[in-house]
């Protein structure tokens, strides 16, 4: 059973300066809530109950945001807020949480390795902590990724289907379909040209980590940068003869670390929120008429 999931939550942000010049990207808010807040969630909803963050320089708001508030607390109970009051409460309930910090920003493969001593000798789940999965049946993206874990062992990545046009920005897997959602993967390429791509099924943000993964990143050759790639060390274990399977997640992806999928992002989590969601849906007809006529908004 698997019960710790990892989040690597260090990286710099620099698609989303000057935002993240002192605050974490993963603090953004998707309508009322930061986007850290909506990962842990699916960790938990998918049965996990222990989590450690990888954080780094200026990401101290992130503990924050998990630890108590007794002050804020005692505020919202004299002023008879209980709804706030039950709500940020649960936040310091949600799991047990903890931190390691990644010392150089060297990449997630080198993130993930500072896991090691916390994970210890089960298998885990990685969710990257810029990225929401909106799951389309109630199951979380996380949890289906365990269920192919139960099946199968080994690691297993979520996959996503793009259009051909859009593989060279991800990680590509060559596999073979078992069932409608499940694929053995065979090797995986990292941002190939669409020609060269070997499928459009890319990997999307969601995995499912055994523990002689530490190995194949202490092994994986350092790329741009310095940076080790978890793609590299998951395609040595490949090479090596270990199983690894993908699940094309009954999920939407929503990746809040650039700019325009934030903003589409919290477009469409706000339209699904009673309190704003009409008042919204009118504003966007409004301007969207005044596009449609020529004017400038
Ligand atoms: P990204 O490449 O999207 O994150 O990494 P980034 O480096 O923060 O973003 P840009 O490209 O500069 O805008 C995917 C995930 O891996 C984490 C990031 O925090 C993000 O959740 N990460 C990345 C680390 O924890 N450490 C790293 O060294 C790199």
């Amino acid at each position: 059973m698997i019960t710790k999931a990892v989040i690597p939550a260090a990286g710099f942000g620099t698609r989303f300066l000057p935002a993240t010049k002192a605050s974490p990207k993963e603090m953004l808010p998707i309508v009322d809530t930061p986007v850290i807040q909506y990962v842990v969630e699916e960790a938990v909803a998918s049965g996990i109950t222990d989590i450690l963050m990888v954080i780094g320089k200026g990401k101290r708001t992130l503990e924050e945001h998990f630890d108590r508030s007794f002050e804020l607390e005692l505020e919202l109970e004299a002023k008879g807020k209980l709804k706030e009051l039950a709500s940020i409460r649960a936040i310091s309930e949600l799991a047990n949480i903890h931190f390691v910090w990644q010392r150089k920003m060297l990449g997630l493969g080198d993130a993930i390795r500072c896991a090691r001593h916390h994970v210890g000798d089960e298998p885990f789940a990685v969710l990257l902590g810029d990225t929401l999965m909106q799951s389309l049946d109630g199951v979380p993206a996380t949890r289906q990724l365990m269920d192919v874990h139960d099946r199968f062992g080994g690691c297993v990545v979520a996959l996503e289907e793009v259009p051909p046009e859009r593989v060279s920005r991800y990680g590509v897997i060559d596999g073979d379909a078992l069932d409608d959602r499940t694929y053995r993967v065979r090797d995986m390429v990292e941002k190939p040209a669409p020609a060269d791509a070997p499928s459009n099924l890319v990997v999307a943000s969601r995995y499912i980590l055994t523990p002689d993964i530490f190995s194949f990143i202490d092994a994986a050759p350092p790329g741009k940068n310095g940076e080790i790639q978890i793609t590299d060390a998951l395609r040595a274990r490949i090479a090596d003869g270990r199983p690894m399977h993908g699940c094309r997640v009954r999920a939407r992806r929503h990746d809040a670390g650039n700019t325009l999928d934030f903003i589409k992002t919290n477009i469409l989590y706000a339209l699904q929120h009673a309190d704003i969601a009409s008042a919204l849906a009118d504003f966007i007809i409004e301007k969207a008429d005044e596009l449609r006529g020529g004017e400038r908004l």
